[in-house]
């Protein structure tokens, strides 16, 4: 019997069930859509349509890299973010629907109104938090800083096709050093596992997510004591930084900050109710 839309999509969700993967049902739908070329509605609407040999045989490329725990969004070479369609590979960390909240943080409470702000993103990676930012403030310009030049590149792409690239400067730097301009807002989500902790993440993270993106170094503070200590000199006055960190790290990135002079609030809370966001402003 010749497959559909539908045997399709059950034989790749029934593989990656085997092969462990938590959330089958949608991941198949994902690939079968990249792979046989059709629309969700498509496959809503018309289950049973037939699929050829070739759509097959390009659901089945797709279903082996799943298998072997490649990210979707490597597959795809796409994430969702915030309200943005963002491109992504191997070179950046996929952003996660946790950094959306450095962004609502950033709007609605440091951000608040329009203005020419400047604002800094320090590990920009993809360029989630910057692009999305640089999008809701018509009139800010910013500064996007990585290490490393090819996750330079997918910024560049991603703030061309958000249409933000002619307010975004791109520098490839070691966090702040040389750096001094004056900014309204600093972000940052920078790498905060602890370095012997990654082995024991998920496969999806620790063999295909770039290390650099996620080693915080020993206690996994390290970058934030180089954020923290710059900050004084990177923030204008009455400038606010906001800082995403991991479980259980946010007393111990707000006390650094307090240690070099930066005025702290609570940190924010995710809708989990997990401490999130790192925020205060120039001391
Ligand atoms: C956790 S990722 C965050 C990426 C992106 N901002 C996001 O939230 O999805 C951290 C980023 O910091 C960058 N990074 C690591 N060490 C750095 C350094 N010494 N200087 C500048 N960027 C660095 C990594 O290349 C990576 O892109």
């Amino acid at each position: 019997m010749s497959e559909t839309l539908v045997s399709l999509w059950t034989d790749v969700r029934k593989r990656l069930e085997a092969a462990g993967i938590d959330t089958p049902v949608l991941d198949a739908r994902l690939l079968l859509e990249a792979g046989a070329g059709v629309s969700r509605l498509e496959i809503v609407t018309d289950p049973r349509r037939a699929v050829d040999e070739a759509q097959v045989e390009a659901v089945e490329a797709l279903t082996k890299r799943r298998e072997a725990r490649e990210p979707v969004s490597h597959i795809l070479g796409r994430k969702h973010f915030w309200t943005l369609d963002l491109l992504v590979n191997a070179n950046v960390l996929t952003p996660r629907p946790e950094t959306e909240f450095v962004v609502e943080v950033g709007l609605l409470e440091l951000l608040p109104a329009e203005a020419p702000y400047r604002i800094l993103d320090l590990g920009a990676g993809s360029g989630a938090i910057i692009v999305a930012l640089l999008k809701e403030r018509p009139n800010a310009t910013g500064v996007a800083v990585d290490i490393s030049a090819k996750a330079l590149e997918v910024v560049q792409a991603n703030a061309e096709r958000v249409g933000v690239a002619d307010r975004l400067e791109i520098l490839q730097n070691n966090w702040a050093d040389g750096l001094d301009g004056r900014f309204d807002l600093v972000v940052s989500n920078p790498p905060y596992i602890r370095s012997g902790d990654i082995d024991g993440l998920a496969p999806e993270v620790c063999r295909f997510e770039p290390r650099i993106a996620l080693d915080g170094g020993e206690d996994g503070f390290t970058a934030y004591r180089i954020i923290t200590a710059a900050l004084p000199r990177l923030l204008k006055p009455g400038g606010a930084f906001a800082l995403e960190v991991g479980l259980g790290q946010a007393e111990g990135v707000k006390a650094l900050a307090e240690a070099v002079g930066l005025g702290t609030f609570e940190p924010r809370r995710d809708l989990s109710g997990i401490p999130r966001v790192v925020v205060g402003h120039s001391g």
